[in-house]
């Protein structure tokens, strides 16, 4: 199991410090949240602080849009080079095309499924995709408990991935902890984003390597 430390459960005023301290624990990825206030109830941050957590980065960066404006903001992150940059399907009237957009910048898409959309809504782009990332709480905040529904949506997804495009990684988000990283493994998920439960920890290294099952 992957781990991607959300950073927006870091401490903002100590930004350096946390980013340098996931990396030197054996994160595998950086989680960035990106939410503009409209597609979620919350602003988060944009390309001067994104680009601030790449310079002191030593992994790779996976950039979470939660905006109206997909396009306009895979533009805005792309010089950054992320390892990927998923979208919410729910957000945009022309995933193939974005997606095509997103690979021609070297940078591997991913689509984002909110808890109520079914995992077929993407089988027709799978063969085109790297990543798949099933949100397990609503998007919008850290620190929110586990939808326990993602658990079978996930078992479901993994089947049409090993039958469609088994290179493509299945990455689960929110509320992931020491309690569901075992049920998350075991229904094929390849990627964690845990935030709160990483940051909040007395040990982050500690916390890190207990999701790296
Ligand atoms: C929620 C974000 C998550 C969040 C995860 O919209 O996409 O990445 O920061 O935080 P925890 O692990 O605390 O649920
Ligand atoms: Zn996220």
């Amino acid at each position: 199991m992957l781990v991607a430390p959300s950073v927006l459960s870091a401490d903002f005023g100590n930004l350096q410090r946390d980013v340098e301290e996931i990396c030197n624990a054996g994160c595998n990825l950086v989680h960035i949240d990106v939410m503009d206030g409209h597609f979620v109830p919350n602003l988060t941050i944009g390309p001067v602080v994104v680009s601030a957590i790449a310079a002191c980065a030593t992994k790779p960066l996976d950039i979470h849009l939660m905006v109206e404006n997909n396009t306009f903001f895979v533009e805005l992150f792309a010089p950054l080079k992320p390892q990927y940059i998923s979208f919410h399907i729910e957000e945009e009237k022309h995933p193939h095309r974005l997606i095509q957009k997103i690979r021609s910048l070297g940078i591997k898409p991913a689509i984002v499924l909110n808890p109520h959309t079914p995992p077929e809504s993407v089988e027709y782009l799978l063969k085109n995709l790297d990543m798949i990332l099933l949100m397990s709480v609503n998007p919008g905040f850290g620190g929110q408990s586990f939808i326990d529904s993602v658990i079978p949506k996930a078992k479901r997804l993994s089947e049409m991935r090993n039958r469609l495009n088994p290179k493509c990684l299945i990455e689960v988000d929110g509320g992931v902890n020491d309690q569901n990283i075992h049920a998350l493994k075991e229904a094929g998920v390849d990627i964690v984003v845990a935030g709160s439960y990483v940051f909040k920890h007395e040990n982050r290294a500690k916390a890190i390597k207990s999701l790296q099952i």
